[in-house]
């Protein structure tokens, strides 16, 4: 088993090289080769997905990934700046399901901005398809507009779209997710106002029919935006396309405590994955070692079940994790009264000896 790590920027080379020692001390056999990639990749070899990059991910079971960004690079033509490497890896190793669970642990409900009753006992996955939608969609640029509100204005213009197997295969990736839960679907859509979302939720329905034994809702964005933090209990997996879902999981971060303690899965048609925290580099916070590592170190749990086929390895994670909850560790971001602060490297140390 070998897996690629890439740390990137910020934040991104602290948290990983947590999740890093935590997997290192789970006694596996597993090769774990690093290499740059995003801001860092570009600083040195003038390209944030360097070919060597790409190829370490391609050839790997998964891809533990940090986070790429900083500010510093906005100036730079889109196509090198760091964030087109998670939108490079996506598009080559073919990740087209992205797995967001929102999990609230119990000692956290404190850590949230919501009522209690709320949010604890939360326990929902989202589920954002990842290859189509508005981010791809052509064509799209800029030009002189020959129609619309102010014919001859300066205009910009995206794509929307959706095929129809690509919204067949995130139904069954929600549906079969779903069985092993709660049995039940939302499938979140603007089939009021689109006619990719209309056609988004004839299809869903139409696979529907193949798994009877999940209950499927269909809910409008907007609903769902306000639902997620009235009763997000009401949900167990909600699915979704690239952008609405890009909003959605971000929300229901939120839920969690912290977006430091989001996980996250993007997944191809072989279970090859890229495995990394919901969050971004946090260049206000990086370099003084106060990150949250758990989102990360959780994303490894995820990488060992849904790729490397070690649940056990998974289950002792996720355990460890709830432990150091229970013993009171708390970075800066999730702390609260009554509770010990501690930094990065203290957190993924409270980790690795919480393993059993
Ligand atoms: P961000 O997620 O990096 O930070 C948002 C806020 O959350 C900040 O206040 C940050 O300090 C805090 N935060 C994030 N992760 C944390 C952690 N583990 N522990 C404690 N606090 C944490 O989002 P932002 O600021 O919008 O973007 C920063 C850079 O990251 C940008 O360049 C952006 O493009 C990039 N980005 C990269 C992503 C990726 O690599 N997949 C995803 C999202 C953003
Ligand atoms: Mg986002």
């Amino acid at each position: 088993m070998k897996i690629a790590v890439l740390p990137g920027d910020g934040i991104g080379t602290e948290i990983v090289a947590e999740a890093v020692k935590v997997l290192q001390a789970l006694d596996l056999s597993f090769e774990m080769e690093t290499a740059l990639v995003g801001g860092a990749a570009y600083e040195a070899h003038g390209h944030p997905l360097p070919e060597a990059t790409l190829q370490l991910a391609q050839q790997a079971d998964a891809v533990l990934f940090g986070a790429v960004g900083d500010w510093k690079y906005d100036k730079l033509d889109r196509p090198l700046r760091p964030e087109q490497a998670i939108l490079g890896l996506r598009k080559h190793l073919g990740l087209f399901a992205n797995f967001r669970p929102a999990i609230c642990y119990p000692e956290l409900v404190g850590a949230s901005t919501l009522k209690p009753e709320v949010i604890s006992g939360l326990d929902i996955l989202i589920i954002r398809e990842l290859t189509g939608d508005i981010y791809f969609g052509q064509p799209r640029g800029r030009r002189t507009a020959i129609d619309g509100h102010f014919p001859g204005a300066d205009e910009a213009f995206d794509t929307m779209r959706y095929s129809k197997p690509e919204i067949e295969r995130i139904a069954h990736v929600a549906f079969q997710a779903a069985r092993k839960r709660h049995k039940k679907v939302t499938s979140v859509d603007k089939a009021n106002v689109l006619e990719t979302f209309q056609f988004w939720k004839d299809v869903v329905t139409e696979v529907h029919a193949q798994y009877p034994d999940v209950e499927l809702e269909h809910m409008y964005v907007d609903n769902a935006a306000m639902q997620l933090v009235r009763a997000p209990k009401k949900f167990d997996v909600v699915v979704t396309g690239n952008m609405f879902g890009d909003i959605l999981s971000d929300e229901a971060s939120m839920l969690t405590g912290s977006i430091g303690m989001l996980p996250s899965a993007s997944l191809n048609a072989k279970n090859q994955g890229l495995y990394e925290p919901s969050h971004g580099s946090a260049p206000d916070i990086a370099g003084q070692g106060v990150a949250n590592p758990l989102a990360t170190i959780l994303s490894a749990a995820m990488m060992l079940r849904f790729s490397l086929n070690q649940p056990e390895a998974a289950d002792r994670i996720e355990t460890a994790v709830k432990a150091v909850l229970a013993q009171g560790l708390r970075t800066p971001d999730i702390h609260s009264e009554g509770t010990t602060r501690v930094g990065t490297a203290e957190m993924g140390a409270a980790v690795v000896k919480a393993l059993r």
